[in-house]
């Protein structure tokens, strides 16, 4: 047997579907400002994709592009000029910032009711808190959560292990499959008998940034597993490829339902962006905003 693969450039495109379809029916246009400061090449391949992809469901981007040298004060004054900028709904700030920025005060600078990548700790309490609702849900890992429950259907009393911690990605993550009643592991880097706890899994989500770390014999056979890695490989005669943190033919063997690199939680992540801007932006025009789980 072998496993169904999560069709997450499919799921993405039903998803934008219905963000356009909602935001026709809202009488002012969501604006979504993208800041990005230096000029990391996998950074302007998001933004620009980012920016793309929303004008084509009616959401217009307004990109900021700033040099490397920008300082923290040049950054946070550009923040607070969006915060006040009634044509800004949402308002996201590529990650990684330069290393003389401290990142944690600029997210802390965004308007929470703008903060369309959840990760103001306003929005990361209202998550911890179990009422994301009322606030944003960082997109990747809703947009896993999107997925696994497209595949799954109620994921209430299973056993989830989250490979990795980050505020992007892990404890996010965590945080909703806890909400949805999973039973939830975070592993890590210091993590003892990792293979075994990830055999216990009924759900594993592996976002290390380690290419292939995950081994077909670390999943329980029949287990849904959900690839957040994006590792950008170079073979010896210069070609360039996507994979995941799963070694994808072995799992592919074992596992009940896998999504695959790329193609799986992508997509997936622009997706909820797009989503997360236009519940700002009917959150502004005072509208009930819309539930977006792909079941709904
Ligand atoms: N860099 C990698 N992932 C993300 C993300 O989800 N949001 C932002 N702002 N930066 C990122």
């Amino acid at each position: 047997m072998s496993a169904r693969i999560i069709d997450g450039v499919a799921h993405a495109e039903a998803l934008r579907a219905r963000v356009r379809e909602t935001v026709a029916r809202l009488n002012v246009s969501p604006g979504l400002a993208v800041v990005l400061v230096g000029d990391d090449p996998a950074s302007q391949v998001y933004v620009r994709t980012k920016s793309r992809q929303a004008q084509a469901v009616g959401i217009a981007a307004m990109d900021h592009r700033l040099p490397a040298t920008t300082t923290e004060v040049e950054l946070l004054a550009v923040i607070a000029r969006l915060n006040v900028d009634p044509a800004v709904h949402g308002i996201l700030v590529q990650l990684p910032l330069p290393a003389h920025i401290v990142t944690a005060n600029v997210l802390r600078a965004i308007d929470p009711a703008k903060d369309v990548d959840g990760f103001h700790p306003v929005n990361v309490g209202l998550l911890a808190t179990g009422r994301s609702e009322d606030g944003f849900t960082p997109c990747t890992p809703l947009g896993c959560l999107l997925l696994l429950k497209e595949t799954l259907g109620d994921l209430a009393g299973r056993d989830a292990i989250v490979l990795g911690r980050s505020m992007i990605v892990g404890k996010p993550m965590a945080q909703l499959l806890l909400n949805e009643n999973c039973t939830v592991t975070v592993a890590h880097s210091r993590t003892r008998d990792l293979a075994d706890r990830c055999r216990s899994a009924d759900i594993v989500i592996a976002a290390v940034g380690r290419p292939g770390m995950v081994r077909g014999d670390w999943i329980r056979p029949g287990a849904t597993v959900i690839d957040v890695g994006i590792n950008r490989l170079v073979s010896a005669d210069g070609k360039s490829s996507l994979v995941g943190d799963v070694a994808f033919e072995e799992v592919f063997a074992v596992a009940g339902a896998l999504t695959p690199v790329p193609g799986g939680v992508g997509p997936m992540t622009i997706a909820c962006l797009l989503a997360n801007t236009a519940t700002a932006a009917f959150r502004s025009a005072g509208v009930d905003s819309p539930d977006w789980s792909l079941a709904a």
